[in-house]
């Protein structure tokens, strides 16, 4: 039988949680969503989002995974309602899809430590190049793919928790030094005042459904990750602890590395609208300021860092699949890997050439009322990280309040938590029984119908 392994420590699953948690969703896809959307304005609602309906759901789901020790389709059937495992289901194949793009993206920032080591700063301008250099690209994605895969396949104690220990640090403190830099830069507070005084008109229902999306992606919620986390919890462990943790920790990140990226972006005379390059574009005219090999020695471990904070996403990505196939399929997990793995990267490959390579995969797309086609990695994100997720999330707190039971998410969430009657259960048990379900339902139904239908019910 293939074991299951089991996190060391507390610490352990914290830093292997937020090491989930904290990757390119904060450092690369969040400053474009911003921009994309508004700019203080999306930061506000990303915000309450995270506190407000993700932090429940994701006590939710560590609940579930320590109280089943499985998988998330296993969870539903450990409790008895295997008619729920559909929930499952389509939180592996979200995963499934989220790491095929993910993965992609990850081996662009892993090809730009190499460009940066090389002193190639002009390779900011030349980015749309530089991705469709198929070769190039396909071989930093395969690449990284097999680094995911090798770290899955030794276990869950020995590969996930070492990598975390002190590379999160490490980056968020250079993140911080760049805090600094960008302040004193020219035109920095027109970048600040993008991302900090909100704009009220911004807002309209695509904003609200990205922020949402984003929320969630960022917190690694809604496809099960974390039940298969929980499942590696000790009994002893205070979750909604742990959680809180886990929330300030990656919700923090994002917002510093927003206040890295909006003065950059300012002060390099470039449009907040960058979209998925925003990073890519940016930051290399920016590491070549410092000058010569002191730009070589900051961008470098830059994106060196980037590299090993995606890997723990991606890691956390695999490892849902895997667990799945593992315990239910009963495939030994040195197998199970590599073919899961590889799977995942030739799905990704459409993905890698929807830049202008493949006119096909370019504008893959045009949803009803849409004025342009949407390429196809933008699709697989719309799908399973802005549809698949805020629905799974909305599924997991219905099953938990109302299938489950909420007495017994509660009696889970008070294990190893010291004070019975403390606010922050009561919160979370009225979120997860009448908040998100209200919000997150509707919110998924009035997104759909505007994103994919070009429906507004609201002018
Ligand atoms: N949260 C990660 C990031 O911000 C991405 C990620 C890892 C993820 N595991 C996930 C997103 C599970 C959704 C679900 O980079």
């Amino acid at each position: 039988m293939a074991s299951r392994g089991a996190f060391n420590s507390r610490i352990g699953f914290i830093l292997a949680a937020a090491g989930s948690a904290v990757g390119l969703g904060n450092i690369w896809k969040f400053p474009f969503e911003v921009g994309e959307g508004g700019g203080a304005i999306f930061l506000v609602m990303y915000l309450a989002f995270c506190f407000i309906l993700c932090f429940p759901v994701m006590v939710t789901e560590i609940a579930i995974g320590r109280k089943t020790q499985k998988n998330p389709v296993g969870a539903f059937n450990a409790l008895g309602f295997s008619k729920w495992n559909f929930v499952g289901k389509m939180g592996i194949l979200c995963g499934v899809l989220i790491l095929s793009f993910y993965n992609v993206v990850a081996g662009w920032a892993f090809g730009y430590f190499l460009e940066m080591v090389s002193g190639n700063f002009g390779i900011g301008a030349n980015f749309g190049g530089y991705i469709n250099d198929i070769g190039r690209v396909g071989l930093y994605g395969a690449l990284f793919m097999f680094a995911t895969a090798w770290i899955v396949s030794k276990g869950i104690s020995g590969g996930i928790e070492r990598a975390a220990k002190f590379l999160m640090p490490t980056l968020v403190g250079m993140i911080l030094l760049l805090v600094a830099y960008a302040l004193t830069l020219p035109n920095a507070m027109n970048g600040i005042s993008f991302y900090l005084v909100p704009d009220f008109s911004e807002v309209n229902l695509g904003v609200v459904g990205s922020a949402l999306g984003q929320a969630f992606f960022s917190l690694s919620l809604g496809m099960g990750a974390l039940i298969t986390y929980g499942s590696y919890v000790s009994k002893q462990d205070n979750i909604v602890q742990s959680a809180a943790f886990i929330t300030l920790a990656d919700v923090g990140i994002a917002f510093i590395a927003g206040l890295m990226m909006f003065p950059f972006v300012f002060s390099q005379g470039l449009e907040p609208q960058g979209g998925p390059g925003l990073i890519f574009v940016t930051l290399p005219g920016i590491f070549e300021t410092f000058g010569g090999s002191m730009g070589i020695i900051i961008g470098s471990a830059f994106f060196l860092l980037l590299s090993f904070a995606a890997l723990t996403s991606t890691v956390s990505l695999l490892e849902v699949p895997v667990a799945y196939v593992v315990d239910e399929l009963k495939i030994e997990r040195k197998h199970a890997v590599w073919v899961v793995a590889l799977v995942i990267f030739l799905i990704g490959v459409p993905s890698m050439i929807a830049n202008g390579d493949s006119q096909f995969f370019t504008s893959f797309i045009t949803y009803i009322g849409a004025a342009a086609p949407t390429d196809f990695m933008t699709f697989v994100g719309d799908v399973a990280n802005d549809t698949l997720l805020p629905l799974g999330g909305f599924l997991i707190v219905m099953f938990a309040a109302y299938v489950w039971k909420k007495e017994n998410l509660n009696e889970e969430m008070e294990i190893g938590f010291p004070n019975k009657n403390s606010l922050v259960l009561k919160y979370i048990d009225f979120a997860v029984s009448y908040l998100c379900p209200v919000v997150l339902g509707c919110l998924f139904i009035l997104t759909v119908l505007n994103k994919y239908f070009g429906i507004s019910l609201f002018g």
